[in-house]
C-alpha cells in the first residue's frame, strides 16, 4: 500500500515556486547548497547576508544575486532562515519579524527554534520546514550528481492554505524528492533529529570508538593496529550494513565475527543502555535538554582521553591514506 505521507518527483509540481522570491538568509552549509540546488532547477533566488559578511566573495564567485538582509527581506515570498540554530531568534527579531509580508512563507531547515516556541511569528504567514536528513555539502554534491538527499516537510501554520504545496515543491527543487521526502511535523523532527545526534551520530559512536581505543592503548597494544580496528575499519562495516542491511551483515561476516559480535553486544548494550536511551528521549521530549544547553551550550568541550603521541601516529596513518586516496 502507498504511504500517503511519501512524495517523490513524479508527485510534485513545482509550478508554485514559479515567480516566487525565494531569500536565503546565511550562506552557510545548508544556504549554499539549497541556494545553489535552487538556482540550478531554475528558480529566483536571492542571498541575504548581513553587512560585510564574509561569504558575500563566496555568493559573487558562485553567481547568485545577494543582497543585506533588511534590505531584501521586504520582497520575499519565500524567507529560508538558514543561519545557526543558536542565532536564528536574534535574526528573525533583528531583521525579519516587522518585514515579513502578509501571505509570506518563513521556512526552516530545523524545527528547534519553532518546536520550543524560541520565536514569535506573527499569524499571517506559512511556517514550514523542508530538512535535509544530511549536511549541506551533501546535498549539493548529490543535485549535481542527479540524485539528492531525503527530506523531512513539516507545515506548522498553514496561513495561504498552500503550505503542503509549498514544502513539496521546494523539497524538489533541492533534489531531495528524487530520492524520497516525507511529511513529518517540526515537533517529530525536531525530537528525532536531537536524539539520533546524541545517541548515534555525535553521541554514542564517537564515544564508543574513543572507549574502544582507550580500553586497547592503555593494555599497550601498537595505535596503529588499535587504530585500524577501533576507527578504520568501522566506516566498511557502517557501509556495509548501510546498502543491505543489518540481517545481511551477520550473514556476510565470519561465524566468529557474528557469534562475538551477537553474544558481547547483548552484554553491552544492555536494559541498563535501554532505560538510558530512555532518559536521553525524554530529557529532549520535557525541554530539560533544551534548558540545559541554554546555560551550559560553551562548558562542554572535547576532550579526548587519546593521548598526544598516539593522535600523531593516528594521523601520520590518515595522512598517507588519505594522499593515496587523493591519487587512486
Ligand atoms: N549543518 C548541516 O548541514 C545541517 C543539516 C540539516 C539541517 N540543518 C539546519 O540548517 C540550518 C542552518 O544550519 P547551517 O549548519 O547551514 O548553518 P551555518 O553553516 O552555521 O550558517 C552560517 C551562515 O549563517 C550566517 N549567520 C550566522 N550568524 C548570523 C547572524 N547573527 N546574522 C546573520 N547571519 C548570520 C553566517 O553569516 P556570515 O557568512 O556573515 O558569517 C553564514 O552565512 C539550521 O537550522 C540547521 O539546524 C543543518
Amino acid at each position: 500500500m502507498k504511504n500517503s505521507n511519501l512524495f517523490f518527483d513524479s508527485d510534485i509540481s513545482t509550478e508554485i515556486l514559479d515567480n516566487k522570491n525565494i531569500v536565503i538568509i546565511g550562506y552557510g552549509n545548508q544556504g549554499r547548497a539549497q541556494a545553489l540546488n535552487l538556482r540550478d532547477s531554475g528558480f529566483n533566488v536571492t542571498v541575504a547576508l548581513r553587512n560585510d559578511s564574509p561569504s558575500i566573495s563566496k555568493v559573487i564567485e558562485d553567481g547568485l544575486k545577494y543582497g543585506q538582509i533588511d534590505k531584501v527581506i521586504c520582497d520575499a515570498d519565500i524567507v529560508c532562515l538558514l543561519v545557526p540554530d543558536s542565532e536564528a531568534p536574534k535574526v528573525f527579531n533583528r531583521y525579519i519579524k516587522s518585514h515579513l509580508k502578509e501571505g509570506s512563507a518563513l521556512l526552516f531547515s530545523h524545527g528547534y527554534n519553532i518546536h520550543y516556541n524560541l520565536i514569535n511569528y506573527p499569524n499571517y504567514v506559512d511556517i514550514i520546514m523542508v530538512a535535509p536528513s544530511g549536511g549541506g555539502a551533501m546535498v549539493r554534491r548529490e543535485y549535481s550528481n542527479k540524485s539528492g538527499v531525503p527530506a523531512l516537510l513539516a507545515v506548522e501554520q498553514n496561513f495561504t492554505g498552500s503550505g503542503l504545496e509549498l514544502v513539496k515543491a521546494y523539497g524538489k527543487a533541492i533534489g531531495s524528492s528524487r530520492v524520497c521526502t516525507f511529511l513529518s511535523t517540526f515537533k517529530e523532527e525536531t525530537e528525532t533529529d536531537l536524539y539520533g545526534e546524541q545517541v548515534l551520530l555525535t553521541g554514542g559512536i564517537p564515544m564508543m570508538i574513543e572507549k574502544s581505543l582507550k580500553v586497547l592503548l592503555e593494555d599497550g597494544y601498537s595505535p596503529v593496529v588499535a587504530w585500524f580496528v577501533c576507527y578504520y575499519e568501522v566506516k566498511m562495516i557502517v557501509d556495509l550494513f548501510h546498502e543491505k542491511g543489518i540481517e545481511y551483515l551477520y550473514r556476510a561476516i565470519s561465524d566468529t565475527a557474528r557469534y562475538g559480535g551477537l553474544k558481547v553486544g547483548d552484554y553491552l548494550i544492555d536494559d541498563e543502555y535501554e532505560i538510558k536511551l530512555k532518559k536521553v528521549l525524554s530529557d529532549i521530549k520535557t525541554g530539560e535538554f533544551k534548558k540545559d544547553l541554554e546555560k551550559n551550550i560553551d562548558n562542554k568541550s572535547y576532550t579526548s582521553s587519546i593521548n598526544s603521541k598516539h593522535v600523531e601516529e593516528f594521523s601520520n596513518i590518515m595522512n598517507v591514506l588519505f594522499e593515496k586516496n587523493k591519487n587512486s
